[in-house]
């Protein structure tokens, strides 16, 4: 049966991000781990011996992810995959690409019964799977906890931010249990339920297609600050013992496709290596700002980086704007007006954002794309020119970006939703034009 005994640990208090050399071992039975070598020719309890490769085989060992799982069943046990459904056409590109800045308000409650999988919906994207670069940005909105199913996305990792509501991940690795401020990380491949302790939960997702992500380098910052690693969390093994049809989905190549096992396939016993799920809370995050004047890039905010070919050009960072201090002399202090070459998906997960003074909502989103002019809104610029520049503390909020370096292109669905902030382009209005002497 699932052991739920312990959660949210590795085998001791604290967790370290995987990768970076970062190796688990952790065992639901005791004598479950193989001691020595990775597949012995007869494992504890005859366990089935499985490799689970997150880079390729000969990345370099200082990128090289992967985990040695020993479970009930072979994961090849299974019959094969149809399509899960007719493909959503509305959540295909809306074309052609809108460089308007787009904002939406948070999704409404669905009045029936969805789980996490139907409640995915992809708001927008870039890039592919099958070139395996760009994101896949979804929204969920879920009123149910996934029964007798799981889902794993072969396409990327999975991004989980959640906004209102708590998660319980029952991975094939263990338990994770995410609340709002929390986020999680699922990698590629590796199969999950979700349940809601709370009977409803609204969040985001960011589908990695890209390298997995990791902590970013922190240069002349030094050895510590931002998220440091030994506040992220994996979970210990747990395991179900179930001989009961299972259905398994998959996102593969953008589509969804559906399986019958006749057991739980979240069956693995042990499992040792340094790709696993994590989960960080956003609160532990070191948060480093000027402390002299002007207003740092918000690169300075990134919690999670996932990096292109291109040096210093992510496919996607995980920015956020969580509670500081603001102390910059003679300074604008909000964001600045920009225009920037990389994309911006914003969310708010509590809160208010410093640079709006209102209709970016809690559950709500905003898309500035590549070389979209975009900063504060008018009554946010007038009370920051204005302010008297003492130290201030923005407090009790949580934003977040996605930002990546290929436009991003709105799905046909957020588009058209009623959520769609169409008098978005007012924030900008009614700016006194400067006089000249
Ligand atoms: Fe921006």
């Amino acid at each position: 049966m699932l052991q739920k005994v312990q959660r949210n640990t590795v085998n001791a208090e604290a967790g370290y991000m995987p990768g970076f050399g970062n190796h688990f071992a952790t065992e639901a039975v005791a004598g479950a781990l193989p001691q020595g070598q990775n597949s012995p020719q007869k494992t504890p309890f005859g366990l089935y011996a499985e490799q689970l490769s997150g880079t390729a085989f000969t990345a370099p060992r200082s990128e090289n992810r992967r985990s040695w799982l020993y479970r009930l069943r072979p994961s090849a046990n299974h019959p094969p995959y149809t399509p899960y459904a007719a493909p959503r056409t509305d959540e295909q590109p809306a074309l052609p690409a809108s460089p308007n800045r787009l904002r939406w308000d948070p999704q409404p409650w669905p009045e029936t019964a969805v789980d996490f999988v139907d409640a995915m919906i992809c708001w927008a994207g870039n890039g592919s799977p099958l070139g395996q670069t760009g994101v896949g940005i979804h929204l969920y909105t879920a009123t149910a906890s996934m029964e007798r199913r799981c889902f794993y996305s072969a396409d990327g990792e999975m991004l989980i931010v959640p906004q209102e509501g708590a998660l319980d991940l029952i991975t094939e690795m263990g338990v994770i249990e995410a609340s709002p401020g929390e986020i999680a990380v699922i990698p590629r491949g590796v199969r999950f339920r979700v349940e809601l302790p709370e009977g409803k939960a609204r969040g985001y997702i960011c589908e990695n297609f890209g390298s997995p992500f990791r902590l970013p380098d922190l240069g002349p910052i030094g050895a510590n600050g931002l998220a440091n690693p030994r506040d992220f969390q994996t979970p210990v093994a747990a395991f179900e013992d179930v001989d009961e049809p299972t259905e398994v989905i998959q996102r593969y190549a953008g589509n969804l496709w559906t399986t019958a096992f006749d057991h739980s396939p979240l069956d693995v016993v042990a499992w040792h290596g340094n790709l696993a799920p994590v989960k960080y809370d956003l609160a532990r995050f070191n948060t480093i700002n000027t402390v002299s004047y002007d207003h740092p890039d918000p690169s300075i905010f990134t919690v999670l980086t996932s990096p292109s070919d291109t040096p210093g050009t992510a496919n996607c960072d995980f920015v956020i704007f969580p509670p500081r201090w603001m102390v910059a002399e003679h300074t604008f202090r909000p964001p600045w007006f920009h225009r920037n070459v990389m994309s911006e998906f914003m969310g708010l997960i509590h809160g208010a954002y410093d640079a709006k003074a209102g209709g970016f909502a809690p559950g709500g989103a905003s898309l500035h794309n590549c070389m979209s002019g975009h900063g504060p809104d008018q009554p946010s610029y007038e009370g920051a020119i204005r302010a008297e520049l003492k130290p201030h503390k923005i407090d009790n909020t949580m934003a977040f970006m996605f930002e990546t370096r290929l436009p991003i292109l709105p799905s046909v669905a957020a588009m058209q939703s009623p959520t769609c902030q169409l008098d978005y382009d007012d924030c900008w209005t009614g700016f006194a034009k400067a006089r000249l002497p």
